[in-house]
């Protein structure tokens, strides 16, 4: 099974930029270079800060890029997004029962989990009681399945003190749930960070991915924000078996090596 992961898109209202840089014109670039190299994949996952600021324009523009995409796209939302206007937007977007952007999604190797962290009005992720009530559902009726784990914040701190100041508040709950049904959960994907992470949380393995328009710096020192222009990329992850890999595509920097012959 192939999946495809794009994050943190950070749209902003259609011709406009951010940063210095066009996102809505990187995501025409990404969704491109999916469509040609990777048909194949059952499904692809954008996990959160689909906007900058959540304007419905904004929104307006995923909508109508995905409408010509080859592949079933999930869904999720990030900190930079606004629930109401997405939903306004993408109203046939399915939600659970109490409105939030989490989704169960069976794939031929087992269940894409996806989960809304979103706080509004707040940088930081938040998981309520009702979220956390969906999520142990869900394990649940998974059964001996396995599962592939997509929330936009971490549940830990990755060593940046400027992002880890923004990570999920209050982790105990969510951490409780993943210990009990750690057999089933067997990767744990995440955006928010902007860079490529790795490593492996409470014994579950754990990866994150170059936004789309920005990145941060890696800075273990400086409270404050920063970006910088490393390159984006998406990843294309294949869950075969007990085996998952993920290759990080770069997908602006394909050009031939220079000709030294
Ligand atoms: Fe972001």
């Amino acid at each position: 099974m192939k999946l495809i992961q794009i994050t943190d898109l950070h749209l902003v209202v259609p011709g406009s930029r951010l940063h210095g840089l066009d996102p809505l014109g990187r995501l025409d670039r990404c969704l491109d270079d999916v469509a040609t190299r990777h048909a194949d994949a059952e499904i692809c996952v954008i996990s959160g800060d689909l906007t900058d600021r959540g304007e419905p324009s904004a929104y307006d523009a995923l909508k109508t890029r995905l409408e010509n995409f080859p592949l079933p796209v999930v869904l999720m939302l990030g900190n930079h997004d606004n629930r109401e206007n997405f939903r306004s937007v993408f109203s046939d977007y399915p939600v659970d029962d109490n409105g939030f952007v989490q989704s169960s999604t069976q794939t031929s190797w087992g269940e894409i989990l996806c989960l809304d962290t979103l706080a509004p009005g707040r940088r930081e992720g938040e998981l309520c009681q009702k979220r956390l009530d969906w999520f142990q559902q869900k394990l649940e009726q998974v059964q001996e399945r396995p599962v592939l784990l997509f929330m936009h914040h971490p549940p830990f701190d990755i060593g940046i003190p400027r992002l880890d100041v923004i990570r999920l508040e209050q982790p105990g709950a969510f951490t409780s749930i993943v210990t009990r049904h750690r057999q089933n959960i067997r990767h744990l994907f995440f955006g928010h960070v902007h860079r490529p992470v790795s490593g492996s949380w409470n014994r579950v393995p754990h990866s994150a991915l170059p936004a789309l328009n920005h990145q941060v710096p890696y800075d273990s020192v400086t409270p404050v924000m920063a970006y910088n222009n490393e390159p984006p990329a998406y990843a294309a992850v294949l869950a075969n078996g007990e085996n998952i890999v993920i290759h990080q595509e770069f997908f602006l920097h394909r050009g031939a090596l220079p000709d030294i012959s």
